[in-house]
């Protein structure tokens, strides 16, 4: 019988790239964790890592409750004045490290926790990477009062925003994927979106873009560095 050899699965490269990243933790230094699918295999390679760490600063309700279910103590953001390293997903990212993030609704606290890391390292299967960011409806956090108004900022844009159906954020916010963006200039859209009144946080990582992705593909980790 003929055919082609199925390549690995995309759960297969998520797996790939958590472990990859276990490269880039310090043994005994505390680590900053991301959110999702992706990060969930980085935190179960964690809990594997011989010498184990002093800790983790989680972005979510969801991460914090997987790494203390390994034993990993979680220290709240105030604790530490910086970290290392921000190990976390993303829905895209270009060929500069500018991401799209929060389709799992954690954006504000991934971008509070990678903004106190000295690098980010981004984990993704090949299926993230874009050439231009804005396929994937980009998530905007915003306070439940401003969401009408915003949604009409979106529009003057020529995009379409609507509310996350029954999603409410572990801050209390309500999230609006955004459709119809053309992303050019993604640190310039993101400093625009973000200064907007009850604007919690836009889903563009520009500002905290990637340092590294480690990038899972059928051919094995390709590392792009930024
Ligand atoms: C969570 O809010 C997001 O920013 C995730 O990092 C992103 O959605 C990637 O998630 P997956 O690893 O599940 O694809």
């Amino acid at each position: 019988m003929s055919g082609t050899v199925p390549g690995p699965s995309q759960a297969e490269l998520k797996r790939q790239v958590g472990e990859a990243a276990l490269a880039y933790v310090t043994p005994g230094s505390i680590v900053g964790v991301g959110t999702g699918s992706t990060v969930n295999c980085f935190i179960d390679a964690l809990g594997r890592l011989p010498g184990g760490v002093a800790g983790a600063v989680s972005s979510s309700e969801a991460s914090t409750a997987r790494l203390a279910a390994l034993g990993i103590r979680v220290y709240a953001a105030s604790e530490v004045e910086s970290l290392p390293v921000y190990i976390d997903g993303a829905d895209e990212i270009d060929h500069a490290g500018c991401m799209i993030k929060g389709g799992g609704g954690a954006l504000t606290r991934e971008k509070i926790v990678a903004d106190l890391a000295a690098r980010f390292v981004c984990i993704a299967d090949a299926s993230k990477l874009v050439d231009r960011l804005g396929r994937f409806p980009l998530p905007v956090e915003v306070i439940p009062m401003a969401a009408a108004q915003v949604m009409r900022r979106f529009a003057k844009l020529d995009a379409e925003a609507r509310v996350r159906e029954g999603f409410v954020t572990d801050n209390g916010g309500l999230i609006l994927d955004v459709q119809g963006l053309s992303i050019d200039d993604p640190a310039g859209l993101e400093a625009e979106v973000s200064q907007w009144p009850g604007v919690v946080c836009c889903g563009i990582f520009a500002r905290n873009r990637a340092s590294i992705c480690l990038l899972g593909t059928p051919g094995g980790v390709r590392t792009m560095m930024f």
